[in-house]
């Protein structure tokens, strides 16, 4: 910390549950404050490699925008933007797929993964890892916070920052991975699962717009198991871990001090002071959520900002690139 240049991106999928705010977010608000230079990006070019209906897409865009500045992140530290606002992201992404070669893409576990699922992906979701190399590359960034799902594709960015600096001459610094300590939360409802936005049980998940009666209810409903004292660990109890693990980091607490707090408490009982570190610390996001998302033009005009000042930064480089490339 204290040089070099921050960048991550989101896709824009409504509005966050605990899982994004543990795992990202919170890591997101701090990196802020470490160093110089900060972009975050809303990446809605990535999430058309899924189907999307425009409205709704127009209006996850200003829901994520609207959570991200809830849960902290604060445009004066931050350029916080949406992508397909900078269109330089998309002519960069050509460029750099005009240097990967096809089973550089087909060897990345996403797409061995995805592909299988939906039987045929489209075109983009089989590039979609260069689009995420060009986000990165297209502000010169150094450090990028990842979630391990992704630290191959960091590693595509990595590689083609090299090919290009090889082929044209020294441009784009090596972005690393910021791999922060990651807290993984579990879904309340399959404790043996993630908790994902994709999960359809409606108890799996608490998103930070849930009301202090929403939280309360799914935390009671959590799948735990048959023995009441609360243990941490997360291999055979992963239920009861896992409310641990929301509570500790909720609380910004050690797991030990959570285990502590939990001494003598039965796990009906330490439900309710699980709810209680939740309902504390998502509060003042949730109000805050509800305040912006209550004004519209000024979401749109903090994110019409946004895309001015990161499309400052990169309009030189990609000229830069567009140059060397012999355009
Ligand atoms: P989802 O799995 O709900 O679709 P995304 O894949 O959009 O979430 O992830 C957005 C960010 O949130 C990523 O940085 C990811 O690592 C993080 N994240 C998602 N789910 C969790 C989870 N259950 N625990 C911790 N971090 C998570
Ligand atoms: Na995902």
């Amino acid at each position: 910390p204290g040089s070099g240049r921050v960048f991550s991106g989101i896709q824009p999928t409504g509005v966050p549950h605990i899982g994004n705010y543990l795992g990202a977010l919170e890591n997101w608000v701090a990196l802020q404050n470490q160093y110089p230079s900060v972009l975050y990006s809303i990446v809605d070019l990535h999430s058309i490699t899924q189907p999307q209906d425009p409205n709704q897409l127009r209006n996850n865009i200003l829901d994520m925008a609207a959570s991200l500045l809830a849960c902290g992140i604060n445009p004066e530290k931050a350029i916080l933007f949406q992508q397909s606002q900078v269109p330089e992201h998309a002519e960069l992404s050509w460029i750099l797929c005009c240097l990967t070669s096809m089973p550089r893409l087909r060897q990345l576990p996403q797409w061995k993964m995805k592909s299988k699922q939906k039987n045929e992906g489209c075109v983009g979701l089989f590039t979609y890892p260069v689009l995420q190399a060009a986000d990165i590359l297209l502000y010169k960034s150094t450090n990028v916070p990842v979630g391990e799902d992704q630290v191959q594709h960091l590693d595509l960015a990595q590689d083609l920052a090299r090919i290009f600096n090889n082929k044209y001459g020294d441009l784009f610094p090596q972005p690393h991975a910021l791999l922060s300590s990651i807290k993984r939360v579990k879904s309340l409802h399959d404790p043996s699962a993630k908790m994902s936005k994709s999960d359809p049980h409606v108890m799996a998940t608490i998103s930070i717009a849930d009301t202090p009666d929403d939280i309360a209810l799914k935390i009671r409903r959590a799948v735990t198991d048959f023995t009441s004292e609360v243990t941490f660990n997360p291999k055979t109890r992963p239920g009861v871990s896992n409310l641990v693990t929301i509570h500790a980091a909720m609380a910004s607490i050690s797991v030990e001090e959570a285990l502590l707090q939990a001494e003598g408490l039965d796990t009906g009982a330490y439900k309710t002071l699980v709810s209680e570190a939740v309902i504390q610390k998502l509060t003042p996001i949730r109000e805050e959520l509800h305040r912006l998302r209550s004004d519209r033009a000024h979401l749109e005009a903090l994110l019409a900002q946004g895309n001015r000042r990161a499309r400052e930064l990169a309009a030189p480089v990609l000229a830069e690139v567009r140059h060397r490339v012999g355009f």
